[in-house]
C-alpha cells in the first residue's frame, strides 16, 4: 500500500479504494494476513459464440427499431424529441425525500401480493374510479404494454394499432409474438371506417390505441369515434389496450374521461404510467382489467414476477398521497404551456414548410409534416451530428410513412433550448 501511493502519488484511502474495485473485478485477490495477490489468469481463448444463431433462430424484436427507442443522445444533445420531463420538471426534491423514509422502512424489504401493494393499488384505483382488485401494478407503462398483449391475445395472431403510433407499442408486439396491423389515425384518433375493415380482415381480437394525447400526433380520440371504437370492440368480441401515458399531463383543459370510464363490459384495458409525471426511473405503472381477464393476467404476472420492487411501490405510494403530489402537477401544467408555446412559435417562425397537424391540448408531442420530398432520415441524422434531437416521424409509422414527418417535444427541453436547437435544424430543412 505504501509503495502504491508513493508510485502513483495517491492518499491511503485511494489506493484502498482502488483495490476494493480491483476485487470486486477479480483482478486481485486479498489473503488475509499475507497482503494482495494479482489473481493469475488463465489463457485467454477467442470464445464461440457461433452456434447461438442457429439455436435463436429468427429475432422477434427488431433490435434496430429497439435501439431508436432508447437512443438518448448524450447530455450536450438539445432534446427537441424525448418522451419524459426535464428533470426541472420532475418532483426531485420530494422523491429524495420519500426514497430516504422509504429504504428505512420495514415495507421495503418485504414481499407485496403480485398484483402489488393494496394501499399503492387503491390510490391507483381512486384515480380512474375502478375497483383496487382490478388493478395490477407493473413497472412502468412499456411493461403493462408487452405484458396484456402478451397476456390477452393468443401467440401468432393480430394486434391492431392505429398508425402513426408510439414505437414501443410495435416492439411490445413483436415480444409478444403478434403480428402487427395498422390502421391510419388523423387529428381525432383512429379512422373508425378502416378499423372495422381490419377487424373484418384480420380476426383480430386487440385492439392497441392512445385516446388521449397520441404520442406522437398529439390527437384526442373524438367523442363519436370513442362511442364507435367501443361499438366495434363489442360486436368483435375484442380488447382494447387503452395506452394512458399522458394522464396528467393536460395543459388547456380537462380531456374526455379514459376510455375506461365508458365501458362497462371490460373490453378495455388501461395501462398507465408514472414515468411521464413522476420519473421515468421510477418504473412503476399499472394495468385496470376486469372480469376474467384480470384474472388471466393477475395470474400471468405472478409467473412473470413476483412483484414490482416493494422500495418502488412505497416510494411511489408517498408521493401519489403527498400534498406536493397536486401542486407538483398544477405547476406542471403551466410549465408545459409555456414550453408548449415556445416549440411552436419557433417551428413556425423558422421551420420553411412545416406544417404541424394540430396543437395539442396536452401530452408531450408536436407532429409537423415537412414539405413533399424532404428527407427526415438525412434530416433527423444530421441535426444529432449538430447537437439536436428531433424524431424521423418513419420510425412512428407501422409500415410505410405517407408523407415527410418529424415529431418535437417540448417537456425535455427549456424555452431557451428549444429556440436554439429549432433555429439549428432551419439550415437542414431547407
Ligand atoms: C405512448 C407511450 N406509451 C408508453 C410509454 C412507456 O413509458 P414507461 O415504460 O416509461 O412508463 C411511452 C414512453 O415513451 C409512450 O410514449
Amino acid at each position: 500500500m505504501r509503495e502504491l501511493s508513493r508510485e502513483f502519488q495517491a492518499s491511503a484511502a485511494t489506493v484502498s479504494a482502488a483495490l476494493s474495485e480491483l476485487r470486486a473485478l477479480g483482478m486481485v485477490r486479498a489473503e488475509p494476513g499475507r497482503g494482495t495477490f494479482v489473481t493469475e489468469r488463465g489463457p485467454r481463448t477467442e470464445p464461440d459464440y457461433a452456434w447461438q444463431s442457429q439455436a435463436l433462430g429468427r429475432a422477434r424484436v427488431d433490435a434496430d427499431r429497439a435501439s431508436r427507442l432508447g437512443g438518448y443522445g448524450t447530455p450536450d444533445h438539445i432534446p427537441l424529441s424525448w418522451g419524459y420531463l426535464a428533470p426541472e420538471l420532475l418532483p426531485t426534491d420530494e422523491l429524495h425525500r420519500i426514497g430516504s423514509r422509504a429504504a428505512k422502512s420495514a415495507r421495503a424489504w418485504v414481499m407485496t401480493p403480485s398484483a402489488g401493494s393494496p394501499e399503492l393499488r387503491r390510490v391507483l384505483a381512486a384515480e380512474y374510479q375502478a375497483d383496487p382488485g382490478d388493478v395490477l401494478v407493473v413497472s412502468g407503462g412499456q411493461q403493462g404494454l408487452v405484458f396484456t398483449m402478451r397476456t390477452l391475445a393468443e401467440p401468432g395472431s393480430t394486434v391492431i394499432t392505429e398508425s402513426p403510433s408510439y414505437p414501443g407499442a410495435i416492439l411490445a408486439a413483436q415480444s409478444a409474438g403478434l403480428a402487427i396491423a395498422s390502421v391510419p389515425a388523423d387529428k381525432d384518433g383512429i379512422l373508425v371506417e378502416l378499423l372495422a375493415d381490419e377487424l373484418e380482415r384480420t380476426r383480430a381480437r386487440v385492439i392497441y390505441l392512445q385516446p388521449r394525447y397520441a404520442n406522437p400526433t398529439g390527437a384526442v380520440l373524438s367523442p363519436e369515434r370513442r362511442a364507435q371504437v367501443l361499438d366495434l370492440a363489442a360486436q368483435h368480441g375484442a380488447f382494447i389496450i387503452e395506452d394512458d401515458w399522458a394522464r396528467n399531463l393536460d395543459i388547456d383543459g380537462r380531456t374526455p374521461p379514459p376510455l375506461i370510464a365508458d365501458d362497462p363490459d371490460g373490453h378495455v384495458v388501461t395501462v398507465t404510467t408514472l414515468s411521464k409525471t413522476a420519473s421515468p426511473g421510477l418504473r412503476l405503472g399499472a394495468v385496470i382489467a376486469r372480469g376474467p381477464a384480470g384474472d388471466r393476467l393477475r395470474a400471468s404476472r405472478t409467473a412473470d414476477d413476483l412483484c414490482v420492487a416493494p422500495m418502488v411501490q412505497e416510494i411511489a405510494l408517498g408521493l401519489l398521497t403527498s400534498n406536493i403530489w397536486p401542486r407538483h402537477l398544477k405547476r406542471l401544467r403551466t410549465e408545459l404551456a409555456e414550453r408548449r408555446d415556445a416549440l411552436i412559435a419557433a417551428i413556425g417562425q423558422s421551420v420553411p414548410g412545416a406544417r404541424i397537424q394540430s396543437v395539442p391540448g396536452g401530452g408531450l408531442h408536436i407532429w409537423a409534416r415537412l414539405p413533399h420530398g424532404a428527407d427526415t432520415r438525412r434530416i433527423s441524422a444530421e441535426a444529432y451530428a449538430a447537437g439536436v434531437l428531433v424524431g424521423d416521424g418513419r420510425h412512428f409509422f407501422v409500415n410505410e410513412p405517407p408523407a415527410p414527418f418529424l415529431r418535437f417535444s417540448y417537456g425535455a427541453a427549456t424555452p431557451a433550448q428549444i429556440s436554439h436547437g429549432v433555429r439549428q435544424l432551419v439550415p437542414l430543412i431547407a
